[in-house]
């Protein structure tokens, strides 16, 4: 099996490619390297004699384009995005343009190439916050919150009327917070553990009470990979995590595992338009695929500590440069206390 991946130079893209390519896919991997996207992820495998890695924007529609036409994958993974809530409310703009434009630049070559499998990324976002004791299946409502949300639940639409008018079989999946190794730290789990290790102020927004289901990384791109093979073309499968906690309790847990005190925390203004609570069923994957999540909270949390401390000189390199700006731009403003 042929798969181009987009986005595969990112978090959850960089751990899909290397279970592809250990499941004896060949894998290309079109990234445009955004401040997100970063090959020493895929060290691993850049040697590798199934990878190939073409530098360039799903926006490209001449690029996107001659690149299925000359590789006639078997699959496109589409992971490629502006991922962070936080950003896309600092700035709609990227957000728009890669995940809209970009999905639908992607579509159109899928339709042109009569692909055979098109799984577009989507995310729980689109559901927006879901009242407690609630849980989100596939057919719950859209009501996405951010900037971020609002371009993934339209592209997620775009992707799945390919398929309702041009008969493109596209798979939309949906699925909760990632956490694992390579994550950008910007997002929550990363931000606090590197925080943490440097003894700096950890800043939960607002009360801290929000709640998220975490998915290990892995698990995640085992139920993507599992998907390409099982999955029906027009459905939209949610993948959770089965582990939801509210963001002080996983704040509290990493200053538990790194040995450090409650008095790194900070309460710092509230996200605007923060999502209170995220819940999915992920019954359809399950009984469809035979996937479950295999990784617990608890373990999970352990392997990821242990690999941010042992890649200090990943996250340093990282951390420098744009992220020192992007940190003063999201954090600087916002008071201290709520
Ligand atoms: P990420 O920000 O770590 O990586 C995004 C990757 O996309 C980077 O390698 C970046 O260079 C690349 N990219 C961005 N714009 C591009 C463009 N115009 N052309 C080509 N490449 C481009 O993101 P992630 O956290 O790995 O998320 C991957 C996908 O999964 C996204 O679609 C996201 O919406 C979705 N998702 C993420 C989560 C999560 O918790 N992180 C949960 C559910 C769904
Ligand atoms: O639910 C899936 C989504 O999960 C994905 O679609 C997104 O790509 C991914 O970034 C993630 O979005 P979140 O906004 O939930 O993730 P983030 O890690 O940014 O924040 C998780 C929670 O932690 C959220 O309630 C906001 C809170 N938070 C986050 C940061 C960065 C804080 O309290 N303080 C922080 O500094």
């Amino acid at each position: 099996m042929k798969i181009i991946v987009t986005g595969g130079a990112g978090f959850i893209g960089s751990a899909f490619v290397r279970l592809a390519l250990a499941e004896g896919a060949r894998v290309v991997n079109l990234d445009k390297l955004t401040y997100a996207g970063n090959l020493e992820n895929l060290a691993a495998v850049a040697e590798h004699p199934a990878y190939t890695f073409v530098h360039g924007d799903i926006c490209d529609a001449k690029l996107v384009n001659d690149l299925v036409a000359a590789e006639k994958p078997d699959a496109v993974v589409h992971f490629a995005a502006e991922s962070h809530v936080d950003r896309s409310i600092l700035d709609p703009s990227p957000a728009f343009e890669t995940n809209l434009r970009g999905t639908f630049t992607l579509l159109e070559a899928a339709r042109a190439h009569r692909l055979p499998r098109f799984i577009h990324v989507s995310t729980d976002e689109v559901y927006g916050s879901i009242p407690f004791p609630g849980e989100a299946d596939e057919n719950f409502p859209l009501n996405p919150s951010s900037p971020y949300s609002a371009s993934k639940a339209g592209s997620d639409l775009l992707a799945r009327s390919y398929f309702t008018t041009y008969g493109t079989p596209v798979i939309v999946t949906r699925a909760s917070n990632n956490y694992g190794p390579y994550q950008f730290p910007e997002k929550l789990i990363p931000l606090m553990i590197s925080n943490a290790f440097e003894d700096r102020a950890l800043p939960v927004y607002g009360d801290g009470m929000q709640v998220r289901d975490w998915l290990y990384v892995d698990d995640h791109c085992r139920a993507i990979h599992a998907l390409i093979a099982k999955g029906r073309a027009g459905e939209i499968y949610n993948i959770g995590g089965s582990a939801a906690l509210a963001n002080i309790d996983v704040v509290r847990r990493i200053l538990a595992a790194t040995g450090k005190t409650e008095s790194l925390i900070r309460s710092v203004a509230d996200r605007p338009g923060h999502d209170r609570r995220y819940a999915l069923s992920s019954a359809k994957v399950m009984r469809e695929t035979g996937w479950a999540p295999t990784v617990s909270f608890d373990d999970g949390l352990a392997r990821t500590i242990a690999w941010y401390c042992e890649n200090s000189g990943w996250v340093e390199r990282v951390k420098s440069g744009d992220y020192r700006a992007y940190y003063a731009r999201n954090y600087d403003d916002r008071h201290a206390g709520v």
